[in-house]
């Protein structure tokens, strides 16, 4: 068992390297670049100090792109002593302007403006960062103004028909920049950008991976934890799965996880978490079956904002009787319930504008909104995590596939997926269909390509349809696939026709009821995922 092994001993505070946060949607997507590149990253703003980077100790800095002109009045602007702690810097569009500028270069609104792909000319070897890099290749820019010349110091490393100074460094004192945005996959050789910078010019080793997070997270949670007892509430999701398996690895049965079963779950979702996961992971679990209360309190409610209420009412009334009862418990061995698991990630962090410490827990978005005056501890153990990277600690854990890849499904589950009253029957229906849905989209290769894929009941709405020899009268089902990167905006999946074709077919034939599949093409905005 692991909680035999002795707690490697470890740094608690990694050194990161920093992308400063000029204000564009780039930051978060050069962080995820760098820790590809095996480089441990985080986010600041713009508005942090020379002192408070220096207090992070960090190994690299990058200066992200932002929306504006180095002149504006409104500029985002930079702590310039930050350039004189001797700390290798990287400098990406308008951090490449704000680097020119605050070490003595010129930087020029001309009409030269570039937006979109751009071919760029690499000049001589390309130096530390650009080495090995064909001298010609496509980039992607977005820019007004533009390096007009490099400060002192500095050679120039590319240029593009329009931009004289697209790229350069100063190699004594490992500072570098590029005009176009390394970051995003139109720029050919972008990551070969990053690592370049990380590897030679920071002269840092690949060395960040799942794996490496597993075993510092191990030594942490131990170290928070002692020998008290934790609880934790999956709710079948990827970020409770992962993060209950990282916290159980570290404590082993001090851990107590509790699913609440709300009766508005998909089809096998409850089998999966108390059969495979339980088997795959060892962790100590408690099913509650609450189907029936969270019926009864539904029964005649339509309005989607009071189910939401209900759901989430219930789940915590649900969650605390089961944590009295451990708590009970727990007092006759003398080692209390401390700490609560939760399964935060670093998107909420970065969004909500924490930092180190605070803790945050999600109301909107998280199991079905746990109370916030619970009298725990939290552990976060995915915290510093991007989605992509909690779903590699899950398969590192050896978490099963159908719930490390699932897609994001709301915390009150089909409860806002069925419009009109929640009902047993109903809840069957779309479970049917829902299913169906699922195994199709997987079947023909589409998990990687969709974000999510509601299925939606129009309970309320009927429409006549004729089956076999007779009229029928029943309920349309829509589907609802999105792509996305955030869900904060997303765009309605074009899935090929005979996909949806057999969906169709399948779900009229095999669900009652059903007489008709629509297919949503709206984005978000203006709709949003969710149909309630
Ligand atoms: P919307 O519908 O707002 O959804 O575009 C954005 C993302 O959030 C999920 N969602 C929820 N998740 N509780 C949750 O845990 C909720 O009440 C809730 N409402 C929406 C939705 O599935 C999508 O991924």
């Amino acid at each position: 068992m692991t909680e035999n092994t002795p707690a490697p001993s470890h740094d608690t505070e990694q050194r990161p390297t920093l992308v400063v946060d000029f204000g564009a949607q780039y930051a978060q997507l050069i962080a995820r670049r760098v820790r590809e590149a095996g480089v441990y990253s985080e986010i600041v703003p713009h508005t942090v100090t020379a002192e408070e980077i220096a207090a992070r100790n960090p190994v690299a800095v990058i200066l992200s792109g932002g929306p504006s002109s180095v002149y504006a009045d409104e500029a985002p602007g930079m702590d310039r002593a930050i350039f004189d702690l001797g700390i290798p810097m990287l400098g990406i569009c308008y951090g490449f302007q704000v680097m020119a500028k605050a070490l003595g270069g010129e930087v020029a609104s001309t009409d030269a403006r570039e937006y979109g792909a751009t071919q760029a000319t690499v000049k001589g070897d390309g130096g530390t960062l650009l080495q090995g890099q064909p001298e010609t290749q496509s980039v992607w820019m977005s820019h007004g103004d533009q390096v007009v010349r490099a400060p002192e110091g500095f050679d120039v490393l590319a240029s593009t028909s329009l931009t004289p100074v697209a790229a350069f460094a100063d190699e004594e004192r490992r500072l570098y920049g590029v005009q176009w945005h390394p970051e995003v996959k139109h720029s050919e050789y972008g990551q070969l950008v990053i690592e370049g910078f990380l590897h030679r010019g920071a002269g840092l080793a690949a060395d960040w991976n799942s794996e490496s997070v597993i075993v510092e997270q191990i030594a942490r949670i131990r170290e928070q934890v002692g020998d008290a007892r934790v609880i934790s509430a999956l709710s079948g999701g990827v970020d409770s799965a992962v993060s209950t398996a990282l916290v159980h690895r570290a404590i082993g049965d001090q851990l107590t996880a509790v699913f609440v079963d709300h009766g508005l779950l998909r089809k096998g979702e409850r089998e999966q978490v108390e059969r495979d996961y339980v088997a795959s992971t060892g962790v100590r679990l408690i099913t509650v079956d609450a189907a029936d209360t969270f019926l009864h309190h539904l029964a005649g409610v339509t309005d989607p904002e009071q189910k939401r209420k209900i759901i989430g009412r219930e789940f915590i009334r649900t969650f605390e009787k089961v944590q009295r009862e451990l708590v009970e418990e727990s007092k006759a061995d003398g080692r209390p319930i401390k700490f609560l698991v939760q399964g935060t990630l670093y998107p909420d962090v970065v969004e909500s504008g924490g930092g180190a410490g605070t803790a945050n827990i999600k109301s909107h978005h998280n199991v079905g909104g746990l109370p916030d005056d619970l009298d725990f501890e939290l552990i976060e153990p995915l915290r510093a995590l991007f989605k992509d990277e909690v779903r590699a600690v899950g398969r590192e854990l050896g978490i099963p596939e159908p719930i490390v890849a699932r897609q994001p499904f709301p915390g009150p589950g089909l409860g806002i997926r069925i419009i009109g009253e929640v009902t047993r029957e109903r809840l069957e229906i779309l479970r049917e269909a829902d299913a169906i849905a699922r195994e199709e989209l997987s079947n023909a290769g589409q998990d990687d390509h969709i974000w999510q894929c509601p299925v939606v009941l129009l309970a309320d709405v009927r429409s006549v349809g004729v089956q076999g020899d007779g009229r029928t009268y029943g309920h349309p089902i829509v589907l609802r696939p999105v792509s996305s990167e955030d869900a904060m905006t997303a765009d309605w999946s074009r899935l090929p026709y005979d996909v949806l074709a057999r969906i169709s077919n399948r779900i009229t034939n095999e669900v009652r009821d059903i007489n008709r599949v629509v297919l949503d093409v709206t984005s978000k905005p203006p709709a949003t995922i969710e149909w309630e």
